[in-house]
């Protein structure tokens, strides 16, 4: 089983990504073969127009990095959206890659690389009571892509390193990713 995390904080090391990998930690004492991608190190533009979705024309925006990552997301069985809350959404990083996903949804042909994945989500914020409803919008789009939702993990957190002061939120995080193996997505 693969496990691919879809890094989306800028922040290398951040609270995102210390819950990320408490993710992969369980994960792969759970035997899985994990990844983890920063969005930030990729150049991915943000989605051109509906036509582009319509039309399944994933590579109009030809010249970036959208399908080296497109291809491990396609690879993986289960895939984790690590994202902190900005702006009460997820993080840009992410956001132009799922806008640029809708592309491939529409593209005839490759249902059966897209379907019956597992996906997760770990975010954190700053702010008390502010983070939650980023999930919803995950959610939503998991059911678009046909997929099953393992659960997430929210966290407040706003400088560098504070979620590693909450071990009630890195246990979660890691139990998640031994249930997203366990469960056999
Ligand atoms: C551009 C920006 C926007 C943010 N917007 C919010 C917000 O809307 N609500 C919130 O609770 N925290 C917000 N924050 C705080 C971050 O979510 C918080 O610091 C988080 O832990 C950062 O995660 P990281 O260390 O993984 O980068 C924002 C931070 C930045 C840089």
């Amino acid at each position: 089983m693969k496990v691919l995390v879809l890094a989306g904080s800028p922040r290398k090391g951040g609270n995102t990504d210390i819950l990320a990998d408490e993710f992969l930690r369980g994960a792969a004492e759970a035997g899985a073969e994990v990844e983890k991608v920063y969005l930030d190190d990729f150049a991915i533009r943000p989605i051109g127009e509906v036509g582009d979705v319509l039309g399944g024309r994933d590579d109009v925006r030809s010249g970036d990095d959208y399908l080296s990552v497109l291809e491990k997301f396609l690879a993986a069985d289960v895939v984790l959206f690590a994202t902190p809350v900005y702006w009460q959404g997820v993080s840009a990083q992410l956001k132009c890659f799922l806008d640029r996903l809708s592309c491939y949804i529409r593209k005839p042909g490759y249902d059966e690389r897209m379907r019956g994945k597992g996906y997760a989500v770990v975010t954190t914020y700053g702010a008390a009571d502010e983070g939650h409803w980023v999930t919803e919008p995950v959610k939503a789009g998991v059911r678009f892509l046909a997929g099953r939702y393992l659960g997430d993990v929210c966290a407040q957190a706003y400088n560098k390193g504070d979620v590693a002061k909450k071990p009630e939120a890195l246990a979660a995080a890691r139990a998640l990713g031994e249930k997203a193996v366990e469960s056999g997505a």
